[in-house]
């Protein structure tokens, strides 16, 4: 598929020893992702020759600034396969495209219209969403989540009603890795045709998508989570849609005409990016899509695919754990009811193995499932076979110091998914 030792020799963090002698295992790649070289010289060559503010300067500098910039408006483009360039919105993060959204679709929602989400969004799509609730007296349902923590698409299209103004939902869960089948809900919505948001943060940076085959309206994701640098997410929404909105921020660089009474906005996409953008983090996100193209998004799935199931196989012997995947991709979460996550982190970091514990911004869900927190360990196309087994004896260290060993016997019984919504039904 792809050579991945020689793929590692792009990442210098990953040759990183951790306490001294342990070999960097990085399996936080739903948090935030490595960076290859070329996106790293591509932030200082920016600094180094070319930097200045874009779209104001007639001047060489600002010039090449302004149209290496909008360049990656292009690369997007490609990346997502969306019909035009002025698609394409930079924002600060994928929190911040969905509270655009939220900000700038919520004017039009009046008291009495609902927004539907599902039991696995991100605190990201939620709160948002919350925010505008209180503005607008507007209603908040939640799609349940099937026993095997899948989206429950029967429910949703029965929770789909002429009040459904927008459905916001992930395509691919951060903590159950699952992949949600986002043409069932662009098509499963008979007759009503509400807004149809997709979160994209954790699927744009491990498989090849296409926003026309997707079938939503607006898709959101992230630079830090596909080897680009931090502060820069991604707002693609068809143009007729943009266009129809109004602006979030306001401030030089998203107005036409300024006067003493009023103002008119500019054209879309620049009318979403008031002020100075973060341009050589743009800039260097531009590489890093040039980098992930070259490895090719289909292989880096195919590989995720076949981690996860290594991954999930050597797992399977640990019969004391509850592992929260049934179809996850690239992400397997889990806990025990005797050791608490943070614990396990700590002691798998003494191994050099870094994963995250807590509730991963989705309480909601974790409520859902019957815990506080969890363990979660995610993958990249940098990640090896051979990490996953440094990962393992670690875990089997971490349990052996709590003595867990008991534990085996441990009959673990499945939590039944407890229902927050009981009393919204
Ligand atoms: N959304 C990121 C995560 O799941 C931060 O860890």
């Amino acid at each position: 598929m792809f050579d991945v030792e020689k793929i590692r020799k792009d990442f210098p963090i990953l040759e990183r020893k951790i306490w001294d002698d342990k070999p960097l295992v990085y399996l936080d790649n739903a948090a935030t992702t490595q960076k290859p070289k070329a996106v790293i010289e591509s932030l200082v060559n920016y600094y180094e020759n070319y930097n200045a503010n874009i779209h104001r300067g007639v001047h060489k500098l600002a010039e090449e600034a302004t149209s290496v910039y909008e360049l990656v408006r292009d690369k997007v483009k490609n990346l997502v396969s969306c019909k035009d360039n002025s698609e394409v919105i930079f924002t600060r993060n994928t929190t911040e495209s969905i509270n655009l959204l939220a900000h700038s679709l919520g004017e039009s929602l009046n008291e009495g219209d609902e927004i539907l989400l599902t039991e696995m969004e991100h605190h990201s799509n939620i709160i948002p969403w919350y925010l505008l609730r209180n503005r607008k007296k507007i209603n908040i349902r939640f799609v349940p989540i099937t026993d095997q923590y899948e989206l429950d698409y029967e429910k949703l299209e029965k929770l789909v009603t002429k009040k459904t103004k927008i459905i916001s939902v992930t395509h691919k869960s951060n903590v159950l890795g699952v992949i949600n089948d986002i043409g069932r809900i662009s098509t499963g919505t008979s007759g009503c045709r509400p807004l149809l948001i997709v979160d994209a943060a954790q699927s744009v940076p491990h498989m090849k998508i296409n926003f026309a085959d997707l079938g939503c309206d607006f898709l959101v994701f992230s630079s830090h989570k596909m080897c680009g640098p931090t502060g820069v997410g991604v707002l693609v929404g068809k143009k007729e849609s943009l266009e129809k909105i109004p602006p979030f921020l306001g401030g030089g660089e998203m107005v036409r005409k300024v006067t003493f009474d009023n103002f008119t906005s500019n054209d879309v996409p620049w009318k979403f990016e008031a002020g100075t953008p973060n341009i050589a983090d743009v800039i260097a996100f531009g590489t890093a899509i040039e980098y992930l193209e070259k490895i090719g998004l289909e292989n880096i799935h195919k590989y995720e695919i076949e981690l996860t199931k290594y991954a999930l196989e050597k797992l399977s012997g640990f019969n004391f754990l509850k592992i929260y995947n049934s179809r996850g991709v690239g992400i397997i979460t889990f806990s025990n009811p005797v050791v608490h996550p943070h614990d396990i982190a700590t002691i798998v970091d003494q191994e050099g193995v870094a994963v995250r514990a807590g509730h991963h911004c989705a309480q909601p869900l974790m409520s859902r499932l019957g815990v506080l927190a969890t363990t979660r360990a995610s993958f990249y196309f940098y990640n090896t076979k051979k990490e996953i087994d440094i990962f393992i004896d670690a875990l089997q260290k971490a349990f052996d110091y709590f003595e867990v060993g008991a534990c085996k016997e441990l009959k673990q019984e499945r939590v039944d998914l407890v229902s927050v919504q009981k009393k919204d039904k």
